[in-house]
């Protein structure tokens, strides 16, 4: 009996130390819960910053090698046009691609040469819609990719600056000898029809600059937008790792951003367009070239006072849809500070590439401009 009854004590002492066991091991499980999460967390985030580091040592390894695709027939066409001119240019020892063409059929002594400075990251390209018409308008036609653009070399090591394309487009003119031009130009080619004005005004040209006018560009670094991926690559370090990973698809997103939503770019152009970018590695300059922004705050007085002073006709044809230079403070800080006989043209469904976009409505812009300074006596 005593036994029996040693016995169930025992068992009953057994069962409640189960029992107290059972309890331990729970709250430990529930205790062990939040620190072994934590580690599985901190675990995981270095999984992912693995995987991370791989997927890009991959990405750019395939990119670095990927061959640049052969130039579209529209592209040879344009490479071409540059490669019949009669002499090669060369700026401080780097070869300088432009795009010469006459037309016989209009008499050279009306002058009427027609200068085209293009905006960026693109090129004289961006002309390649209109170039029929304004070649039926005009005796000579020069567009020149300035140096980091284009079919231009683009040195890595190279101060690039807009008061250096400026020169670049002075000595151009000077070899072509040309006295008298219509300019026509583009976002940072607006920079350097800026710094071209200034100069006649101060009599240092050798060539007149007979009329101009410009397109979508920050012409007011004030009210100017760089774009998000702008401003990236402006950023030291960031920008330069950006840069080594510019590709296409980067490229396309940034770019179709700045058009209008009616008017986004074809695939073809967004092709062609980053070939361009793509010889000789172009967009491994665009840190340096960016500075440009940096030079319209540094030269404000001068290039905005130039367009101010201009005593020439002068047009600018503004696609209303550009996030980069936003309606309407522009048009209202145009007109507040551009008196006559400055004039901006408006057109409402385009963005930051009205002549990409709206071909025909820019060239009749200008045309018509043109025709109403008496420069030319009828549209052809
Ligand atoms: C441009 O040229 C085409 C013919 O190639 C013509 O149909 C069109 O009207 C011209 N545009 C302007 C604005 O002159």
């Amino acid at each position: 009996m005593s036994s029996s009854k040693a016995r169930f004590d025992y068992d009953c002492l057994e069962t409640i130390r189960r029992r107290e066991k059972l309890k331990e091991l729970r709250r430990q499980l529930s205790k062990k819960g939040p620190p072994q999460q934590s580690i599985s967390f901190s675990g995981l985030l270095r999984h992912i910053l693995t995987i991370l580091v791989v997927i890009i040592a991959i990405s750019y390894a395939i990119f670095a090698n990927y061959p640049e695709p052969p130039l579209s027939p529209i592209l040879y066409q344009w490479k071409s046009i540059g490669d019949e001119v009669e002499r090669a240019f060369s700026y401080r020892g780097n070869k300088i691609f432009y795009i010469d063409k006459t037309n016989v059929d209009i008499k050279a002594e009306d002058s009427l040469t027609m200068l085209y400075l293009h905006g960026f990251p693109t090129s004289s390209f961006d002309l390649h819609q209109i170039f029929g018409n304004l070649t039926r308008n005009f005796h000579r036609i020069i567009a020149p990719d300035m140096i980091g653009f284009g079919f231009s070399d683009k040195p890595r090591f190279y101060s690039y600056s807009v008061l250096d394309q400026a020169n670049l487009i002075i000595e151009l003119l000077k070899m072509l000898d040309l006295k008298r031009i219509h300019l026509l130009s583009h976002d940072y080619g607006d920079t350097v029809a800026q710094e071209l004005l200034a100069r006649q005004h101060e009599g240092k040209l050798s060539f007149e600059i007979v009329s101009l006018c410009m397109m979508n560009g920050g012409i007011f670094p004030s009210i100017h937008r760089p774009i998000f991926s702008q401003k990236l690559l402006r950023t030291p370090l960031i920008g330069t790792i950006i840069s080594k990973f510019g590709n296409y698809y980067l490229f396309s997103i940034s770019f179709s951003s700045v058009f209008g939503p009616k008017t986004q770019p074809s695939r073809e152009l967004l092709t062609d367009s980053w070939k361009l970018i793509r010889l000789q590695d172009g967009y491994r300059v665009w840190g340096s070239l960016l500075t440009y922004i940096d030079e319209r705050f540094e030269h404000e007085d001068r290039w905005v006072g130039a367009i101010r002073r201009a005593m020439i006709p002068f047009h600018f044809i503004y696609g209303r849809l550009d996030p980069v230079n936003p309606s309407p403070q522009f048009e209202t800080h145009f007109r507040k500070i551009i008196h006559s006989p400055g004039n901006v043209v408006i057109i409402d469904d385009a963005g930051h590439y009205p002549q990409i976009e709206l071909p025909d409505t820019v060239v009749g812009k200008y045309l018509q401009f043109l025709l109403d300074n008496r420069f030319i006596s009828s549209i052809r």
